[in-house]
């Protein structure tokens, strides 16, 4: 087979990206370029991203990100061999920009148009970072996603549980804005729980006991709540040293949570007799520290391969759309694709 030149897009949430990958057979993919801009400072005021106004900001800068993603990666519209673009699950607005944009470019170029799963984007990350081959578990941990999955092709994943109600950063965000602690919250609570006491508080450990990967986090939100207004009503504010302990039993909680759940995911894993036994994460709280460090040692323990790829490859970004069309491409799905954008779309 030839050497693969691709433009990935993607406007799923808040960030607006475009990249460009280029893959030859024999060799490791090669991210020529990948472009990301971020939309937090549009949305500080309100607490979350607001659907509207990330739609809006897509809609004016998608087109300057891929001429930047281009520009980079000193290629032109006549070098790709395809374009990929994020077609769901996400927020609807943005995904139809990058869509249409995709779709422009490809009517007028007359290359193939590939859509793309994102959260199929995140899961085959550890190949395009590390060449890790299928069957792998990945665990998919940010803001909004949290789930684990086998991956066992490029279009083969099973999903071993998730998430019941909100995501770990989700989490993090909340607990974040309960203690007066800035926005995003998973680096803030991580920062003021160095300095706590994680065993302060005994916190609950939802659905840990039970049997299966299914996980529940908004009860530990809860939680945090209720401690944090005891505290307050008993010594009339939050003082520093409370904030920071109840910052790491949280943490100390969650970490509990996804180390447990990962054991048995590993354990499910595991009957697939992998020929090369890894873990991957991906998302934005597998920034963690303490979170990868739980994991790591909940992978050794059971002899396999823990592998976090660089963090601006865990986030959102288009290189792993770019990888993901590829990986499309290579395993045979060449013709140009018909497809919608979606809001939902499960694995
Ligand atoms: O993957 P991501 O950049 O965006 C999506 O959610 O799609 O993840 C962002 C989430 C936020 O909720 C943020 O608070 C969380 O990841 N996060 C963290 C840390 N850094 C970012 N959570 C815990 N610890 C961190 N160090
Ligand atoms: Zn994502």
């Amino acid at each position: 087979s030839t050497t693969l030149t691709v433009l990935g897009i993607e406007s799923s949430c808040d960030d607006t990206a475009a990249a460009v990958i280029r893959h030859a057979p024999a060799a490791a993919p090669a991210i020529l370029s990948n472009v990301v801009w971020g939309q937090t400072d549009l949305h500080a005021d309100f607490g979350g991203v607001v659907p509207e106004i990330a739609a809006r900001a897509h809609a004016e800068k998608l087109d300057l990100a891929v001429e930047e993603a281009l520009a980079e990666a000193c290629v032109t519209l006549t070098d790709l061999d395809a374009v990929a673009v994020t077609a769901g699950p996400g927020l609807i607005g943005g995904v139809l920009s990058g869509v249409m944009l995709a779709r422009g470019i490809a009517t007028a170029t007359g290359l193939p148009l590939l859509g793309v799963n994102h959260l199929a984007g995140h899961a085959l990350t550890p190949r395009l970072t590390d060449a890790t081959p299928f069957p792998y578990l990945m665990l998919l941990v940010s803001g909004g996603h949290c789930q684990f999955l086998l991956v066992k092709g490029a279009d083969s994943f099973t999903r071993l549980g998730g998430t019941i109600d909100d995501a770990p950063g989700e989490a993090f965000d909340k607990v974040a804005k309960l203690l007066a602690l800035p926005q995003p919250g998973g680096p803030s609570v991580e920062t003021a729980a160095q300095n706590g006491d994680s065993a302060r508080f005994a916190l609950p450990r939802p659905l840990l006991d039970r049997p299966g990967c299914d996980m529940s986090f908004s009860g530990l939100k809860t939680a945090v709540l209720r401690t944090r207004d005891a505290l307050v009503a008993e010594h009339g504010g939050l003082r520093e040293q409370d904030r920071a302990d109840l910052c790491a039993s949280f943490q100390a909680s969650v970490a509990d949570l996804l180390a447990g759940k990962a054991r048995r995911a590993i354990a499910l894993y595991m009957d697939l007799s992998p020929a090369q036994p890894t873990l991957a994460v991906a998302g934005g709280v597998a920034a963690n520290q303490t979170l990868r460090a739980v994991l790591q040692k909940a992978a050794q323990d059971a002899g396999v391969q823990f592998l976090a790829p660089p963090l601006a490859l865990c986030t959102d970004n288009a290189a792993m759309i770019a990888w993901a069309g590829i990986e499309q491409i290579r395993a045979g799905k060449t013709a140009p694709q018909d497809f919608v954008a979606r809001p939902r779309w499960p694995l």
